[in-house]
């Protein structure tokens, strides 16, 4: 807009120069004036001519006739020798509004004016100086217009920016500061704390991570709990008999010897029970911590089973038991025979224990591609199903008053389970109740 006015005012000038170049250096100054006057009609501008020393000679308003007109626009022309020259002005006003338009360098009571000049020359000497003036108020005022407008748009865009980055910053950190919340109570040891699974991607993953670990940890917690409780339970009974046992002892010094032999023997076999649940307890814990080793040596499974059913021969005797071995292979083993030997014990020693005076255990062992597979099956009372998913875990018994009896704890088939586990193998049961079970245990056969 500023550029296509400059460029009219230029022509207009330039054209009007040529004219006034002639008409002042014949000093025809009423021509002149005549001419400059409908010309400065015709382009609704002031219009002046000057002479070489900044004199003003014409002037279609009247009033500087005869006055030096010291503008920038002149002097650059009489001065320095340029030929043409623009530039705008602002005729200062009073304003009372200044402050308000502290952005606005320009207020609207200034006026504004153009000032295009133009050498006027003859022979190549300069002899005055034309000068257009104009008022470009209305150009002005559009620019101050738009400037405002954009100002405020400007501001309006960088209110709403803010409102939107304040926004999204809430959206993504509340998740992240609810986790963090969770976390902190996680830290002072609630387990029990879960996050919203709110949102997508990345943060609905970590808080679904985080809920899963939470579960996991808790889980945990209270299966240690358990544990220990179940241990210390385990503990105490042989100690509250024991207790008993002696007390009876001390308290009735003429006891018969034949009694107190009895009573002293029970000891001795509640200290034995203590032995061996402290013993199983410590087989659990080396078997826990990540530092357990195998001690592995090349050994054949199929004489671990003859060895054990060897040593259990007695109480299958005495139970009138029969216990019947099928061994297809030797299955040679590289891995730990001292542990193997322990599972296939408390299997076996299970079956044994759990079934009927006269019943039968089958002991089966099979190669089957990569693996050996020992099946250690009975014709007792079989495992209810609801059982059948904790009879791994530690203390677990079926029924609980039958098992103590017989003397177990409910650690041995866990201990079976880490074993078999730290192997790289599996265990499961099959069982129907009164039907019997079936224990199978896979091991993978390593060459050394
Ligand atoms: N062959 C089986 N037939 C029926 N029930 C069984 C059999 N084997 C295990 N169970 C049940 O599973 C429970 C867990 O067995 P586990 O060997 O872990 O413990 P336990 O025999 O009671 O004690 P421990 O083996 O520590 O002396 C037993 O108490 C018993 O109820
Ligand atoms: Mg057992």
């Amino acid at each position: 807009m500023f550029d296509e006015r400059k460029r009219q005012e230029r022509i207009a000038a330039d054209q009007l120069a040529a004219e006034m170049e002639t008409l002042l250096s014949a000093s025809r100054m009423e021509e002149l004036n005549k001419q400059l006057l409908s010309a400065g009609n015709q382009l609704g501008a002031r219009l002046m001519v000057l002479d070489h020393s900044g004199k003003v000679q014409a002037d279609t308003y009247s009033t500087l006739n005869g006055t030096r007109l010291t503008i920038p626009e002149v002097v650059g022309i009489l001065a320095t020798g340029k030929t043409a020259d623009y530039g705008v002005h602002m005729i200062e006003a009073v304003s009372t509004r200044k402050l308000l338009h502290f952005w606005q360098p320009y207020h609207e009571d200034a006026q504004w004016i153009s000032y295009c000049t133009a050498g006027l020359y003859q022979k190549g000497s300069l002899i005055g100086v034309l000068v257009l003036s104009s008022p470009i108020q209305d150009m002005m005022e559009r620019l101050f217009v738009l400037q405002n407008q954009m100002v405020l748009y400007f501001l309006i865009a960088a209110g709403i920016a803010l409102l939107l980055a304040l926004f999204f910053s809430r959206v993504i950190t509340r998740p992240i500061a609810s986790l963090t919340k969770s976390i902190q109570r996680m830290g002072h040891g609630d387990l029990s704390v879960r996050v919203p699974e709110k949102g997508s991607g990345e943060l609905r993953k970590l808080s679904e991570t985080f809920n899963i670990m939470s579960e996991k940890l808790e889980m945990l917690d209270k299966s240690r709990n358990q544990f220990v409780s179940n241990a210390s339970h385990e503990l105490k009974t042989p100690l509250a008999t024991m207790k008993i046992l002696l007390e009876s002892i001390i308290y009735q010094p003429d006891m018969e010897t034949e009694m107190r032999t009895e009573f002293l023997t029970d000891i001795n076999k509640e200290i034995d029970r203590l032995n061996m649940i402290i013993g199983d307890l410590l087989t659990l814990v080396s078997m826990d911590s990540k530092t357990m080793r195998l001690n592995r040596s090349t050994f054949s499974l199929a004489q671990v089973v003859t060895d054990t059913a060897h040593r259990l021969a007695l109480v299958a005797d005495k139970n009138h038991q029969e216990l019947k071995l099928s061994l297809n292979d030797r299955c040679e083993l590289y891995a730990d025979c001292a542990k193997l030997t322990q599972v296939v014990y408390n299997l076996m020693e299970n079956a044994l224990k759990y079934t009927q005076e006269g019943g039968t255990v089958r002991v089966r062992l099979v190669r089957s591609g990569r693996d050996a597979v020992l099946t250690i099956s009975d014709n007792g009372p079989g495992i209810p199903k609801e059982d059948q998913a904790h009879i791994f875990e530690r203390f677990y018994r079926v029924d609980k008053a039958r098992s103590r009896e017989t003397g177990g704890t409910g650690l041995g088939l866990s201990i079976v389970h880490q074993m078999v586990l730290a192997h790289g193998g599996s265990v499961s049961v099959e069982s129907e109740e009164g039907q019997g079970s079936t224990f199978t245990v896979e091991i993978p056969i390593h060459q050394s």
